[in-house]
């Protein structure tokens, strides 16, 4: 067991703390604006295989590396082309992973393997204070055990990672709340791997065809290669086993009252008065930015309820909704009923 250090984002010092911890191969958990992420020195493998260590990730799930100036995409990758400069001007920093051929510097351990390495710029200014004062490009998979929800608060990551990490920099909630757009370039046309706070209709706009990959709605099918090593992984999973109903409001309160043994709901705002059930609220139906702001948290609070099913609506797919519904069918097994 390790003394997981709790520093504030708000002091200078602590700033300095957390990049002098990862100048010497430490791990700390950073906020970002999508979730917290557990960062090491992306060039130094060995750094980055102790990050594996913590989450118990899988060895051939790549990791995204973090900067804080463009300049330093041109040092990561073998060529940056056009797409990715235009798609930097328009997003960065901000919530969008672009995957590239890497570098000859990045560390095995980092692309798992793969040719390719996943980059971002984030927005979060602590995020953004460290990587600059640390002087580093820094590899950060979401801050929580694998398998388990992505963290959105430094208690989330306490919570997960609390006596086997250096450091957590407390710096708030995470505004987006669910983890970064990822869209590869590295392959034609370009394709969506992973839907977040940038949608699929932006990349549209900015690059003319990008493709969805199949992996994002629906399971992959066994024995195929997923294009994310990420999404062939059971994600998100609460204890509880989480079941989506496809149907109106009328609908999905009727089903779930008339369920109740041993069941929750996971709702939307207003809903929960109408439920006889216990309830955990994820923002309001018509808003999926603040769905997303507060799935991961709610997920977590399920665990809480003490409940064996718990049911939610399946969301709109258009907009950030995609992230909801991406995040969500994974957390249910894929599992819906149609109503
Ligand atoms: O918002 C985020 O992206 C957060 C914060 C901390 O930045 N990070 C994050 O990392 O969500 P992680 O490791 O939990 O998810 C990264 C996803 C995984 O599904 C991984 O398989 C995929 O990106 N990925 C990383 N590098 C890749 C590559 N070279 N090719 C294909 N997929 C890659
Ligand atoms: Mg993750």
């Amino acid at each position: 067991m390790k003394q997981t250090e709790l520093l504030s984002a708000s002091r200078p010092e602590d700033i300095r703390t957390a990049a002098r911890i990862l100048r010497e191969g430490g791990l700390v958990g950073i906020p970002t604006e999508t979730v917290y992420g557990l960062a090491a020195n992306a060039l130094d493998g060995k750094a980055c295989a102790a990050i594996f260590a913590a989450k118990g990730r899988p060895a051939d799930n790549p990791l995204i590396v973090h900067i804080s100036d463009i300049k330093q995409l041109y040092t990561l990758v073998r060529d940056v082309p056009q797409e990715a400069e235009r798609l930097a001007s328009l997003y960065w920093p901000g919530p969008l992973t672009i995957i590239l051929p890497k570098a000859d510097c990045i560390p095995d351990e980092v692309s798992a393997g793969l040719d390719t390495v996943a980059v971002r710029f984030p927005s979060h200014p602590a995020a953004q204070a460290v990587i600059r004062e640390s002087g580093l490009p820094l590899a950060a998979p979401s801050a929580n055990l694998s398998g388990r929800p992505s963290p959105t608060t430094a208690q989330h990551v306490l919570h997960d990672l609390g006596g086997k990490i250096d450091a957590v920099l407390d710096g708030g909630p995470c505004s987006v709340g669910l983890e970064s757009t990822v869209v590869t370039l590295a392959c034609r046309p370009p394709r969506l791997l992973r839907p977040g706070g940038v949608t699929l209709e932006q990349l549209r706009a900015a690059l003319g065809e990008v493709v969805l990959d199949p992996a994002v709605l629906n399971p992959l099918a066994a024995g195929a290669q997923a294009a994310s090593p990420g999404m062939k992984y059971k994600h998100y999973a609460p204890k509880a086993s989480v079941i989506l109903l496809d149907g109106t409001r009328e609908a999905y309160l009727s089903y779930v009252n008339s369920h109740t043994e041993g069941a929750g709901a996971l709702c939307y705002a207003g809903d929960e008065e109408a439920l006889r059930v216990p309830t955990v609220c994820y923002g309001s139906e018509e808003n999926p930015a603040e769905q997303a702001q507060e799935l991961f948290d709610a997920l977590r609070r399920l665990d809480e309820l003490g409940v064996s099913t718990v049911y939610a609506r399946l969301p709109e797919t258009s907009g950030v909704g995609l992230a909801v519904y991406n995040r969500l069918i994974r957390a249910a097994g894929f599992e819906v009923i149609t109503l």
